[in-house]
């Protein structure tokens, strides 16, 4: 069956929206690449993108130039580029101080679905309604949490589910210490919920916050976290510790499973003998570098809008993972204290201003 292409209007030209940084496009492995929304969405068959909306006039025309984007479809203002284009997608590449209008703008446009950067916003009642009011609309969304999409993280998923580490008793991350709540954990509390399912209850942890930065609900800052632990309701453990590396570890009571490197290599350690304490059978599980994740989050778009997939990832997903980032604030604040998620109050508000710009 051949189809129409389905419509794409990005919003940011920056470097998560068109141009991936010289540095990332060397370090990074391949499952990462193409990372840029404009870069991703030119690789996916069956998608086209129309228009973009960049308040800087040079990087909206460079991004038009370099993307085939005809200059009538370049618009400085994105919610006059959603009302005017109604694309069937919107990419949003901003930072997270204009995302919630943004989402707004593009609901109000009629999308039928929407890839968005992390952090969603930086109030939690905001996160809430418009993560509610996509799911309950049936639009598709994708968060810029791109590991779940990547092939060793999907990899790791079906080992867990196929038992192949027994029962799962702990989700590790290791991002390395100093972590900045806003900017970079957004992806770690994304791998505790895709590991660790949609159940946590409870968080404890210590964040450092530059003096001053607190005032009733609202931090303005982008706390660095010293490590966090998340209580799931099935007993499961999730641990972002200090350790560096950028691996993920899932521990189960039959072995381990390692992603390594940010996606590069998946790793399974179990005991050679069954019952044995020793996880002295390791081999190297051979995973694809791609689709890379931001492609598979916008095919996921694709073929949800299309009905011939499901949507592509949880919407509550965002709302948690948010929440999580919050008790783990509230934690802190309260002396490291454990803190039920439900205790995060939705005024919650993380601006992630850190050295003058936002998360
Ligand atoms: N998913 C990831 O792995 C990953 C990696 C890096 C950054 N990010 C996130 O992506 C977001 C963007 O980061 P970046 O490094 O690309 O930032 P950036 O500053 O390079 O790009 C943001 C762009 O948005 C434009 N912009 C701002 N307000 C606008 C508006 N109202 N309408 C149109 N354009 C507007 C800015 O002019 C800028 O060009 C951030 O929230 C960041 O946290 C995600």
């Amino acid at each position: 069956m051949t189809h129409e292409p389905l419509t794409v209007a990005l919003v940011g030209c920056g470097r998560m929206g068109a141009f991936t940084s010289e540095g990332t496009r060397t370090s990074v492995p391949p499952c990462w690449l193409p990372l840029s929304h404009a870069e991703a969405v030119e690789a996916v068959d069956g998608l086209s993108l129309v228009a973009l909306a960049e308040v800087d006039a040079t990087r909206r025309n460079d991004a038009g130039e370099r993307f085939g984007v005809p200059s009538q479809a370049r618009y400085a203002d994105a919610a006059e580029m959603l009302a005017a284009v109604r694309p069937d997608i919107a990419a949003i590449a901003t930072r997270s101080d204009v995302r919630a209008a943004t989402v707004e703008a593009a609901l109000a446009a009629g999308v039928r679905g929407i890839h968005a950067e992390k952090p969603f916003a930086p109030r939690l009642g905001d996160t809430e309604r418009l993560l509610s009011r996509m799911e309950r609309d049936g639009v598709a969304f994708t968060f810029g949490t791109v590991r779940r999409f990547m092939p060793a993280y999907r990899r790791a998923r079906e080992l867990l589910a196929d038992g192949a580490i027994g029962t799962l008793r702990e989700v590790a991350v290791d991002f390395g210490a100093g972590q900045l709540l806003l900017w970079t954990l957004p992806h770690a509390v994304d791998l505790l919920l895709g590991y660790g399912g949609s159940s946590p209850e409870s968080v404890c942890g210590r964040v450092d916050i530059p003096d001053g930065a607190v005032s009733g609900e609202t931090i303005d800052a982008d706390p660095a976290v010293r490590f966090a632990r998340v209580r799931f309701a099935d007993g499961v453990e999730g641990a972002i510790t200090a350790a560096g590396g950028m691996d993920v570890r899932l521990s189960g009571t039959a072995g381990t499973i390692r992603v390594l490197s940010d996606g590069a290599a998946l790793e399974l350690a179990r005991p050679s003998a069954p019952g044995g304490a020793y996880l002295d059978r390791v081999e190297r599980v051979p995973v694809a570098q791609a689709p890379s994740g931001t492609q598979a989050a916008f095919m996921g778009l694709r073929d949800a809008i299309r009905g011939t997939g499901p949507m592509p990832m949880p919407h509550g997903d965002v709302v948690l993972g948010q929440r999580i980032l919050g008790a783990i604030v509230v934690s802190s604040l309260d002396g490291g204290r454990e803190t039920p998620l439900a205790a995060v109050p939705s005024g919650l508000t993380i601006t992630g201003r850190y050295r003058g710009n936002v998360a």
